[in-house]
C-alpha cells in the first residue's frame, strides 16, 4: 500500500506514526510533513493547499490512500478532485466540510435539527450586526463565518469590545473574506471536550474522549491558541453524558444528514460545551483535532491504518476499535511568542537522542537543517506519554519535557490536571 498523509502538524505526523504500525504499508509519503515526520516518511514539498499538485503527485505514484489532515484542503474541495479524479481519499467533501468552513452552515443545520447550541444571528452589515449587539446579554461571543485558523472567534464581555472585534472583521477585514459575515451567539457556560466520530456514512464509530486546553496560559488564562495539551480519556465524559451526548447530539446529527441527503464520510470532530453533564455543540470540525489526535492514537489498540482505509472504502462494517486500558497526555511546546508573533528559527539542541518508554514526541513547526532541528513554527512538539493512571501519564509527560531543550519554546504546567480534579 502507498499512502500519502496531507498536512504537516503534531495531528499529521501522530496519523503517519501510528497508520505506518501496519506491516503492509509499502510506502508513505507526507506533504509538506515535518522533521519528525521525515523520520517515517518522504517529505514531499508540496502545500497542504495545492489540490493540483497533491492530485499529480497522488496519481503520478500511484498512492492507494490520501488521508487529509487539516481543514482548508478540505474547504477548497480536494476530497472531490481526488474522487473525480478515481483516487481513494479520507475525509468529507466539500459541500460536507462546511459543517467546519461555515459557522452559519452549521448554526442552521443544527437549528433545523434541533440540536443543542447557543442561540445565534448572522449578519452581512455591519451596522445591523452592532445594533443586535445592544440588545445582547454579555458575555457574547462572536465568530468570522469563514475558516480564521481558530483566530476568528471572541468572547466578548462588554459591548465595547465586541464592537471592537466586529470592526476588526467586519471592517478592517483581517480575515479577508472569512468576516465578511458573523455569526454572533449567546455565551455557553461550562467545561469544554472533545469528542470524535469516524464514519463511512453508514456506521459510525465513537472514539474515546479527550479534552484539549485550548487557552495559552495555565488554569486556562491567555489568549486562544490552536491548542496546549490535551489528553484522553476525559473523565469529564462519564456514562451518563456519553449516553446524553449520542442521543442529544450524534444521532440528531446523523438523521439530520439523512433528511438531507448528505453523505459524509471520515472524521466528525463535535466540540462540547458540557454543564451538568448536559452537553450543548461549540462547533463541528471536519477533521482529527490537533492535539487531541496525538493522544488518542497514541491510545489506540486496534490498527490506524485500517481504520482510515476501510472509513474512506465505505468498508468499516467489521472493524472493531480498541483502546488501550491507559490514559495518555500530550503537552504541546511552542515557540516564544506563539500564538501571536512566534519566534522562528531557534534549535532544540538535544532532541536527536531523545529515548523514554512510554513517551512518544510528535513534531509540528520543525525542521531538520545541519543535523539541526529548527524552530518553523507556532506550536513545535507535542510531547506525549502514557501511563496506567492519569497522573502517572502527567508525570511522564513532564518528567520527559525536563530533559528536552526548552530554552526558547513555552509550554504549560497543567495539561490534563483538570481530569485530576474530577478523577479524585
Ligand atoms: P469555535 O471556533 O466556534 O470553536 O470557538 C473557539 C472557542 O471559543 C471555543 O473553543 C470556546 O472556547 C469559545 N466559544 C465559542 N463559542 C462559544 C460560546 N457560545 N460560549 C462560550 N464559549 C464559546
Ligand atoms: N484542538 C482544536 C482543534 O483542532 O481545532
Amino acid at each position: 500500500m502507498k499512502v500519502l498523509v496531507i498536512g504537516s502538524g503534531g495531528r499529521e505526523h501522530a496519523i503517519c506514526w501510528s497508520i505506518s504500525q501496519n506491516k503492509s504499508i509499502e510506502k508513505l509519503y507526507c506533504a509538506p510533513g515535518n522533521a519528525g515526520i521525515s523520520e517515517i516518511a518522504e517529505i514531499v514539498d508540496i502545500k497542504s493547499e495545492n489540490l493540483t499538485d497533491l492530485l499529480y503527485f497522488a496519481m503520478d505514484k500511484k498512492i492507494d490512500l490520501t488521508i487529509v489532515g487539516p481543514e482548508k484542503p478540505l474547504s477548497l474541495g480536494v476530497v472531490d478532485l481526488f474522487r473525480k479524479n478515481g483516487m481513494l481519499i479520507f475525509g468529507p467533501n466539500q459541500y460536507c466540510s462546511q459543517l467546519e468552513s461555515s459557522k452559519e452552515f452549521s448554526k442552521l443545520f443544527m437549528k433545523r435539527n434541533n440540536i443543542p447550541t447557543a442561540n445565534f444571528k448572522s449578519f452581512t452589515d455591519f451596522d445591523s450586526a452592532r445594533k443586535y449587539l445592544e440588545s445582547n446579554l454579555l458575555p457574547v461571543v462572536v465568530k468570522a463565518d469563514g475558516l480564521a485558523s481558530g483566530k476568528g472567534v471572541k468572547v466578548c464581555f462588554s459591548y465595547d469590545e465586541a464592537v471592537e472585534f466586529l470592526k476588526f472583521l467586519m471592517k478592517d477585514k483581517i480575515f479577508s473574506e472569512s468576516g465578511e459575515k458573523v455569526v454572533i451567539e449567546d455565551f455557553l457556560e461550562g467545561e469544554e471536550a472533545s469528542f470524535f466520530v469516524f464514519t463511512d456514512g453508514k456506521k459510525i464509530l465513537l472514539l474515546d474522549s479527550s479534552q484539549d486546553h485550548k487557552r495559552l496560559l495555565n488554569n486556562d488564562l491567555g489568549p486562544n491558541t490552536g491548542g496546549m495539551g490535551a489528553y484522553s480519556p476525559a473523565p469529564i465524559v462519564d456514562l451518563q453524558t456519553k449516553e446524553n451526548i449520542v442521543n442529544e447530539i450524534i444521532k440528531p446529527v446523523f438523521d439530520g444528514f439523512k433528511k438531507d441527503s448528505i453523505n459524509y464520510t471520515g472524521i466528525l470532530y463535535i466540540g462540547l460545551m458540557i454543564k451538568d453533564r448536559k452537553p450543548k455543540v461549540v462547533e463541528f470540525n471536519c477533521r482529527f483535532g490537533d492535539p487531541e489526535a496525538q493522544p488518542l492514537l497514541y491510545r489506540l489498540r486496534s490498527d490506524a491504518f485500517e481504520l482510515f482505509y476501510r472509513t474512506a472504502k465505505k468498508d468499516l462494517k467489521n472493524y472493531k476499535l480498541e483502546w488501550k486500558n491507559t490514559y495518555s497526555v500530550t503537552v504541546v511546546l511552542a515557540s516564544k511568542g506563539y500564538p501571536s508573533r512566534p519566534e522562528i528559527g531557534g534549535t532544540i539542541s538535544n532532541l536527536a537522542n531523545f529515548v523514554e518508554p512510554g513517551v512518544k514526541i510528535f513534531h509540528a513547526g520543525t525542521t531538520l537543517k545541519d543535523n539541526a532541528y529548527h524552530i518553523s513554527g507556532g506550536r513545535i512538539l507535542g510531547v506525549t506519554s502514557q501511563g496506567k493512571t492519569l497522573e502517572d501519564a502527567i508525570d511522564l509527560a513532564y518528567k520527559a519535557i525536563s530533559q528536552i531543550d526548552t530554552s526558547n519554546l513555552i509550554y504549560r504546567t497543567d495539561i490534563g490536571s483538570k481530569g485530576l480534579l474530577k478523577n479524585s
